[in-house]
């Protein structure tokens, strides 16, 4: 029995067994027990040799149940510090990066162009007083052009402001009547407008400022040309339709040809093959004197590009509302750098 004993509980592979085995061999109706129950049935002379070896068998197997328990024990432990072990040494796990958002990527490209044109970056509020966002761009109270841009009024005299055109009207006051001035002034702006796929009540521009002693038509459709080359390739043309606006004289609606028409942003070009990117103009000799510069020295030109449009058509994006609902399945497709 002994020998039996021994070799199951020496084979045994974990604790829950190795306690099923104490208790059949060593617990109250186990052999052992049984045997020493018999005891009193034998005689005198046999008694105290079988006690001697039956005590001797319930030792050696309470020992080997020790001895397999710290065993088994110490495999445990081991086996969990096995799995736990961190190797400090291992490459780390790569963070999930932000990505710059398309809207920021356009308007960065932009102002490098511009940047590398001499030009510098002025920022002005969003929260404006109606004085810059429309009297001093010829705008007076009344004026029927103010319907052209549906406003958000906070206070009789400050609005959400409704283009990037007040910085115009900032920068040259800050100038004191003194040229020459080339800045572009990026910025959020709003107007009361449903939103819809072509339509935001908050969008962006980029306005544009020159001036200078000799500053002509010529310069402006110089400069737009070259950014309509540089942002959509070397194929493209642009296209000067009259236009109006109260700050510029003469006024112009600024086209880009689309120039193989193969891609998603066709139907925006809805046939005619042009499509408008912005509005811009000669600074109106009002508009001068307003912000103290004399218009019979200095001239001007300014423009308001709209960088939504820029990268609808750059990147054939159906609906404006993408740009500001921020589903990281939009946003992600522009991973360029
Ligand atoms: N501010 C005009 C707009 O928002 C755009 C513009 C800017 C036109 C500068 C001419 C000159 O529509």
């Amino acid at each position: 029995l002994g020998s039996q004993a021994i070799k199951k509980i020496e084979e045994t592979k974990d604790l829950k067994t190795l306690n099923d085995l104490r208790v059949k061999y060593l617990g109250k109706k186990g052999p052992i027990q049984e045997v020493m129950k018999g005891m009193k049935d034998l005689s005198k002379e046999e008694r105290p040799k079988v006690g001697q070896v039956s005590n001797k068998v319930k030792q050696d197997i309470s020992n080997t149940i020790e001895a397999k328990r710290e065993a088994l024990e110490r495999e445990e432990i081991n086996k969990k510090l096995r799995e736990e072990m961190i190797d400090v040494t291992l490459p780390s796990k790569k963070p999930a990066m932000g990505i710059r958002h398309p809207l920021t990527q356009v308007i960065e490209e932009i102002e490098d162009l511009f940047i590398g044109m001499g030009y510098s970056i002025a920022e002005g509020p969003e929260i404006e007083e109606d004085h810059y966002n429309f009297e001093m761009l010829n705008l007076p109270k009344n004026h029927p052009a103010r319907d052209m841009q549906d406003s958000f009024y906070i206070t009789d005299e400050t609005l959400l402001r409704t283009h990037t055109s007040p910085v115009q009207a900032r920068t040259m006051l800050e100038a004191n009547g003194k040229g020459p001035i080339k800045v572009i002034c990026p910025g959020k702006v709003y107007r009361r407008d449903t939103d819809d796929a072509t339509h935001s009540h908050q969008f962006m521009q980029i306005e544009g400022l020159v001036i200078d002693e000799k500053t002509t038509m010529a310069d402006l459709k110089g400069t737009l040309d070259i950014i309509a080359k540089k942002m959509f390739g070397e194929n493209r043309e642009i296209r000067l339709r009259p236009s109006f606006f109260p700050f510029t004289e003469p006024s112009v609606e600024v086209d880009v040809s689309c120039a193989k028409c193969d891609g998603d942003g066709c139907s925006m070009c809805k046939g005619t093959g042009w499509i408008e990117i912005l509005g811009a103009g000669m600074v109106h000799p009002n508009v001068l004197k307003m912000a103290g510069f004399d218009p019979e020295k200095y001239q001007g030109f300014a423009f308001g590009i709209g960088p939504e449009r820029i990268a609808i058509l750059k990147y054939g994006i159906d609906d404006i509302r993408h740009f500001y609902t921020n589903d990281e399945r939009f946003i992600k497709q522009f991973n360029t750098k």
